[in-house]
C-alpha cells in the first residue's frame, strides 16, 4: 500500500522530503518510503518556491485557514505547527486559549484530524513546549490530539543521535485511530554511526569571504568575551548547536552557533546550514541566502523524519 501524506506548514519541505524518502545523505541512501505527498502548502512564498524548486509535486501558497476545505483525502498527515503562544492563565478548568493569531494554528491540524479521520499522524514542535505556561499547554495539547479520536504518544528526539552532526532536541507527537497499530509503534533508535561537524563544513579557502567576520567586530568580541559569554564558536569534532531561523543574522554578540577556524570566525554558509541539517547537497536553494537561513532553521531534519516516518509505517503494516 502507498500512504497518502497530506503536510501542513510543509516550509521549504525538510519533514516532506524525510516523509518520502529517496535522497542521499553523506553517503548513506534513505531508501523510498510507501508513501506519496498529496497536499503540502506554506504561507510564506519564498518556502513555497524553494519547495517547488526541489518537489515534483507542487506546494500551494497560502493561509492554511482558507486552505484547509481544499484538503483531499489522505493516510497521514504531517505537520510542524508554528511555536505556541497558548493563553491558559487564569482559567479553571485550564483550557487552551490564544495569545495571538498564531496561537491558533494548531487547531488547524486538529480540524484536519477530525474531518478527513487520517490513520495516523506525526506533529512536532520545540522541546519549550513540553513547559510552556508552567507545564499546563502541553497536557492541554495532548489532550486535543487524543480528543480528535487519536492514541497519542509523544518523545523528544535529538537529531544528533541519527547520524545528523547537529544537536537539535524537538518533541515529536504520534497518533493512531487503530490502538494496535499504536501499540506496535515504537520510536526509532539512536543510531551508532554519528556525524561532526568537520563532516559537512567547507575547508576555508571554499568559503566566500562575505561570510567572514570584521576584524573589528572580532576584536570586540574577544574584549568582551569574559564578561558577556560571546563568540559561541562551535567544535568541528562535535556537534553543532541547533540551527535556528535567523542565522543571517548571527552575530559574535549572539548565541548562534558560528565557526573560529585557525583563529578566523565565520558564519555558517547556507550550503553548510542545510547539511547540518541534513537536506541532501541535491536539494536546491535558490532564493536569497536570508530566506534559505530562514528555511533551513525551520526544518524538521529530512534524515530524522525518515527514521520516525519508517517507524511509522512499520506499526501501520504490521
Ligand atoms: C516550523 S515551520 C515548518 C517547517 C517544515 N515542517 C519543514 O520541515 O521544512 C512552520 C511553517 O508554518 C508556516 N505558517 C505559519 N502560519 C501559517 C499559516 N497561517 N498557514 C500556512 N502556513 C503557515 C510558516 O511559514 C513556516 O514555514
Amino acid at each position: 500500500m502507498t500512504y497518502k501524506v497530506a503536510s501542513l506548514f510543509s516550509g521549504c519541505g525538510g519533514m516532506d522530503l524525510g516523509a518520502e524518502g529517496n535522497f542521499e545523505y553523506q553517503n548513506d541512501f534513505y531508501k523510498k518510503l510507501n508513501t506519496k505527498i498529496v497536499f503540502s502548502s506554506d504561507i510564506d512564498k519564498y518556502a513555497v518556491e524553494i519547495y517547488n524548486d526541489n518537489f515534483e509535486h507542487k506546494s500551494i501558497l497560502g493561509d492554511i485557514r482558507e486552505l484547509k476545505s481544499t484538503l483531499p483525502e489522505h493516510d497521514i498527515l504531517i505537520g510542524g505547527f508554528p511555536c505556541q503562544s497558548f493563553s491558559i492563565v487564569a482559567q479553571n478548568p485550564p483550557r487552551l486559549g490564544y495569545k495571538n493569531d498564531n496561537g491558533k494554528l494548531f487547531f488547524e491540524m486538529i480540524d484536519v484530524l477530525e474531518n478527513k479521520k487520517p490513520l495516523a499522524f506525526i506533529a512536532e514542535n520545540v522541546k519549550g513546549l513540553l513547559s510552556a505556561n508552567k507545564k499546563q499547554a502541553f497536557p492541554l495539547v495532548l489532550k486535543s490530539f487524543k480528543d480528535a479520536g487519536y492514541h497519542c504518544t509523544f518523545k523528544v528526539l535529538d537529531s544528533s543521535n541519527f547520524s545528523i552532526p547537529q544537536k537539535r532536541e524537538r518533541v515529536f507527537i504520534v497518533g493512531f485511530r487503530d490502538l494496535i497499530a499504536s501499540n506496535k509503534f515504537d520510536y526509532p533508535e539512536s543510531i551508532d554511526k554519528k556525524s561532526h561537524l568537520k563532516d559537512v563544513i567547507f575547508s576555508e579557502n571554499e568559503v566566500d569571504d562575505k561570510y567572514f567576520f570584521s576584524e573589528k567586530a572580532v576584536n570586540g568580541m574577544l574584549r568582551n568575551q569574559e564578561k558577556m559569554n560571546k563568540g559561541r564558536a562551535q567544535d568541528p569534532e562535535s556537534f553543532c548547536n541547533t540551527i535556528t531561523a535567523h542565522l543571517s543574522k548571527a552575530s559574535l554578540n549572539s548565541v548562534d552557533p558560528v565557526l573560529c577556524i585557525e583563529g578566523r570566525y565565520r558564519r555558517f554558509t547556507p550550503r553548510e546550514a542545510a547539511r547540518i541539517q541534513s537536506f541532501p547537497d541535491s536539494f536546491q536553494f535558490k532564493v536569497s541566502d536570508t530566506r534559505s537561513y530562514k528555511a533551513i532553521g525551520n526544518a524538521v531534519p529530512p534524515v530524522l523524519m525518515w527514521h520516525l516516518m519508517k517507524s511509522v509505517i512499520r506499526a501501520l503494516e504490521q
